[in-house]
């Protein structure tokens, strides 16, 4: 999929080039005759004025776990229900064998249930037992995966379970135990066990031969070849003699994960996070954080550790979460990104919401549990940053990583219902982390929207408790974000910091992303205040949307970024760490955002670059003088990037997209500009353009 959107961007380029000219306009629609063909702006970037810093961190990420994101996206397994542990609590039509086929072909006779005498892991407490009456023909279990498992011709994959002779031959029902060739099971006595890829149809794609192991849990791995490219292949495994298996956590990897890590992430997926470049990642919710109930809040010590011995569990969104992708897989990621980790831990209370059946409202944990559930708070950090003789910096030595993680940055709560009870449990967390790991950054939480009860408890209750930064989200209009600019130029410098943990403008057209992307110049300009700014939510399989809009669609093959990934990626990667003082005129209009053009000029000390990113909403294209005010050597060249199309129009892949997908898909296209201290630059309707300089 990437290779097919550069190709297409390319041409596209070579239209906005000519666009570049101010020439050509970009799409049919038609202009009212009264309307100017071009505007004529005016900008004067005052480099020789002093800049106000920028948040180094302000552009990140938010990931949560719904939309499938990662179980069947992110997360490179491609069994579903790998540890037959799926149950009704998920879903009214599951159970523990859901997603598992029993196989019984030409004579073969078997059958499967499910047991928990002797598990693998008291957290992990369920597995399936398959037992072989008649092995004539081909007997054992199937697993279709996420919606069918993708496999590429040549490439390769591994499968591992656990399996445990359970008796070979005969059971031993109620008769004494007298005959031990019928009741043990003994090594290398039974027939192997035989792992395939095979199409829907039955074509075998890829096989290979497992020893079964004795009576104790052994783990069996084996690397599966795919003769042919399957979109929906299954896993199956078949027995080849009479007996019983008891068998758990199977698993079937891509060999090719993301940086090639173990229990991996999809590398495709992987890479287009990467690509928006994150300065931190935010995880792993969201409402997943605080849970369905008290019961249900997401314990980060259930997701380290071997994968079987962590404890999935049902997830908000309504599907079992396996906690494959658990807080070492994610401060992993974080470092393979090069961006900080910002986990959020639950704040002593469940959402308001809590509960299907209309809502229990807001529950609290017991005072007299908060000690250890402050500890586990605290055991977190010394986790990721304590030396690998410490306890838990230990687990992470036995994980892989020695090193500590660096974490700085710690959200406490999601959108949490600001009530007595709330405070009195976020103060204690607070106070505790502040008192032993002053050194990290608490970031509070000040309700779900961007006004309200809520919003104002939170806020004031921030103020009292001197909390350094505060969550907001907000889910609006394009029209409120465009007219909610100048939300963060009033706010109070000497209040706590601002993270927009959430926010997006309900909706994946190009006249959403550029509203989106207008807001973000005010963060820029805001940056001081801003600390953090996620949009949310990041990805979404398409055929499981429980969110909409998202950044980034994908199914088993294709990854499909909407276009407000472009405008995220391009303010990425061109985030400055200084704003620079800045007029704008267009028309003659000299306001924040004149005639719907908005501006945001900033310095990448890195670099040493001027970055100029102008925003033109509307339908009447832009012609703009630039004046580098103090500027003693600019250019020649400047590297110019721009996102444009028809402003309805979605991305293809977006489920909504339907008839309204834009014909290629649309991104951020790259060519170059001769600049001077001062030059011209021409902003097509509809447009984002993103002008990189060098100055001295
Ligand atoms: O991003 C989707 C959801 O929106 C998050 O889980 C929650 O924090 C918000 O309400």
């Amino acid at each position: 999929m990437w290779t097919f959107i550069s190709k297409h961007a390319l041409s596209l380029g070579v239209i906005l080039n000519a666009i570049g000219t101010g020439v050509a306009p970009m799409t049919a629609t038609a202009q009212p005759s009264t309307r100017p063909a071009v505007m004529s702006a005016k900008i004067t970037v005052h480099l020789d004025q002093p800049a106000k810093p920028i948040s180094p961190d302000l552009f990140g990420i938010f990931f949560e776990d719904l939309n499938h994101s990662a179980e069947g996206g992110l997360y490179a397994e491609l069994v579903r229900n790998r540890s037959f542990d799926f149950s009704t609590v998920e879903n009214s039509q599951w159970n523990a064998l859901t997603g598992w086929e029993l196989i019984q072909r030409n004579g073969g006779r078997a059958s499967v249930n499910i047991d928990a005498a002797e598990p693998i892991h008291p957290s992990n407490p369920t597995y399936a037992v398959l037992e072989v009456g008649d092995a004539s023909g081909d007997v054992g279990l199937s697993n279709g995966g996420f919606d069918g498992i993708a496999v590429k011709q040549g490439e390769t994959y591994d499968v591992a379970l656990f399996a445990r002779q359970l008796y070979h031959e005969r059971r031993w029902g109620g008769r004494p135990t007298t005959n031990p060739a019928i009741m043990q099971p003994q090594e290398g006595k039974a027939g192997p066990l035989i792992a395939r890829l095979e199409t829907k149809e039955g074509e075998v794609i890829a096989q290979v031969s497992l020893a079964l192991p004795p009576d104790r849990w052994t783990r069996l791995t084996a690397t599966l070849t795919a003769q042919r490219t399957v979109a929906d292949a299954r896993l199956v495994l078949l027995m080849t003699e009479r007996g019983g298996l008891a068998i758990d956590m199977v698993s079937l990897f891509p060999t090719k994960t993301f940086k090639d890590r173990a229990n991996g992430l999809r590398a495709d997926l992987a890479q287009a996070i990467a690509d928006l470049k994150p300065k931190f990642v935010r995880f792993p919710g969201g409402c997943l954080v605080h849970g369905n109930g008290l019961g249900n809040a997401y314990n980060w010590k259930d997701t380290i550790g071997p994968i079987e011995t962590r404890k999935g569990q049902p997830n908000l969104w309504r599907y079992h979460q396996s906690m494959g992708l658990g807080y070492y897989e994610y401060f992993q990621f974080c470092e393979d990104i090069g961006a900080k980790p910002l986990p959020v831990v639950p704040s002593g209370v469940s959402c308001k919401n809590s509960g299907y059946q209309g809502g229990i409202g807001q529950r609290a944990v017991p005072l007299e549990q908060m000690p250890a559930y402050i500890q586990d708070i605290l055991d977190l950090i010394e986790w990721a940053n304590g030396p690998a003789d410490s306890t838990w910096g230990a687990k992470r030595a036995a994980a892989g990583h020695p090193e500590p993680f660096g974490l700085k940055y710690l959200g406490v709560g999601n959108e949490e219902h600001i009530t007595p009870e709330f405070e009195e449990r976020f103060e204690m967390i607070h106070n505790a982390i502040k008192a032993k790991h002053p050194e990290i950054v608490v970031i509070g939480t000040v309700g779900p929207g961007p006004s309200g009860d809520d919003y104002d408890k939170g806020w004031a209750f921030a103020d009292k408790l001197k909390v350094p930064v505060v969550d907001e989200h907000y889910y609006e209009s394009p029209e409120w974000f465009l007219q909610n600019v100048k939300r963060y130029d009033a706010y109070d410098r000497a209040k706590s910091k601002v993270y927009i943990g959430e926010y997006a403008s309900r909706g994946n057209s190009l006249h959403n992303a550029l509203a989106e992307a207008a807001y973000m110049t005010a963060l820029e300009r805001n940056g001081d205040v801003v600390q953090f700014a996620s949009y949310a939510p990041l990805i979404c399989k398409t055929r499981h949307v429980h969110w909409y809009p998202d950044l980034i669609y994908f199914d088993n093959e294709r990854v499909m970024p909407s276009v407000n990934y472009a405008v995220q990626q391009m303010f990425s990667v061109n985030a400055g760490d200084a704003w620079i003082p800045h007029t704008l005129s267009v028309d003659g209009a000299t306001d924040a955002d004149p005639k719907g053009v908005y501006l945001s000029s900033v310095r990448e000390s890195a670099s040493g670059d001027v970055i100029l990113k102008l925003v033109n909403v509307g339908p009447t294209p832009v012609r703009a003088e630039v004046s580098l005010g103090g500027a003693t050597s600019v250019g020649p060249q400047a590297s110019v990037t721009v996102l444009t199309g028809d402003p309805t129009k979605l991305n293809a892949g977006d489920p909504r997209a339907g008839s309204n997908a834009a014909e290629t898909p649309m991104t951020g296209v790259s060519s170059t500009l001769q600049v001077g201290p001062t030059f011209t630059v021409d902003a097509s309707q509809h447009s984002l353009t993103v002008v990189r300089l060098k100055t001295k």
